[in-house]
Parts: C-alpha cells; structure tokens; sequence
C-alpha cells in the first residue's frame, strides 16, 4: 500500500523541506500510488500541475517556492482543486493561511545523499486515519 492510494478528493497534503529534500520526488510516488501514469516534474514555475487517472479523477500539484502571500495563492483557486481532487502543496509554509487547517503534513530533510528523513504530522482525524495507515504500511505494525 503506499500513501497516494488513500488520498480522495479534498486531501490536502502539506509539504515542507528544504530545497533537495525529496519533496517533488515523494510527489512522484504518491501521485503514482494514487493512479496516474502521467509524468510528474517540478511546478517551480507553472505554480501548479494537474494529473490524471485513467477514470479522468485528477490530482493537483502545487508549488508555492516562487509565491509571497497566501493572497497570491488566492488566484490559483485552491478550493476548486481541493473538489475536484487531492491536492499536494511543495513549500505549504509559504501559503499557510490559504490552507485549510486540516492536512497532513510531511516535514522532509536529507539525512545525507541516500537518505531523506520524514516526519508525520496529520491534523484532523481524517489525516490520523491516513497517517495510521501509511505508517502500518511502512513499519508493519497497526
Ligand atoms: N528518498 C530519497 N532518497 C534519496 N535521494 C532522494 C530521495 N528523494 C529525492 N532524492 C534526490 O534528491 C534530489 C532532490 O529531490 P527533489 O525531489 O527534487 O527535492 P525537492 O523537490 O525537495 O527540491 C534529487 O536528486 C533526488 O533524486
Ligand atoms: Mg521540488
């Protein structure tokens, strides 16, 4: 099981971690968990990216490095992406206040070339519910 298979529409995962932490490369994983075969690259630039599964469900991908404000976040309609799929947010900590106060975050850091460390954070017993699951599935334990 991998995380992106639990995530529904109006999942909000928030993403933080320095620049070469791993942050598009979970995205990858999860956005591959989740069902789409379409390619995942980095949103430094377009702000956001769309990807899609088969049954058209989408997923959206947001990068917030190159935002200043949660206002400016405003503009990218996040509450019609959060109904329309998950939505996974690079760089959350910027946009903070344009996020609902319920996600799950995941704090990222390089431990050294090979490793990434990952803290957990859900807030909400929805993102419990998945922390719950995603870490049984990782550490075998439930
Ligand atoms: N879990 C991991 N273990 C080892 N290396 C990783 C891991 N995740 C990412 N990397 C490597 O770290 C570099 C930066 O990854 P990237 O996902 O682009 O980071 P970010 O989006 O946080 O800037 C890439 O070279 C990638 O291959
Ligand atoms: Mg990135």
């Amino acid at each position: 099981m991998q995380l992106g298979e639990l995530l529904t529409p109006g999942d909000v995962i928030w993403l933080e971690g320095d620049l070469g932490s791993g942050k598009t490369t979970l995205v990858q994983g999860m956005a591959a968990g989740w069902g789409s075969a379409d390619l995942v690259t980095s949103p430094t630039f377009v702000l956001i990216n769309i990807y899609r599964r088969p049954d058209r469900a989408q997923l959206a991908h947001m990068d917030a490095y190159r935002l200043e404000s949660a206002e400016d976040a405003e503009q990218l309609d996040l509450d019609y992406q959060m109904e329309q799929g998950p939505l996974i947010v690079e760089w959350a900590p910027r946009i903070a206040a344009a996020l609902p106060a319920e996600r799950l975050r995941l704090q990222l850091s390089a431990v050294d070339e090979t490793r990434r460390h990952i803290l957990v954070e859900p807030s909400g017993e929805r993102y419990q519910e998945i922390a719950r699951a995603f870490k049984a599935a990782v550490y075998g334990n439930s």
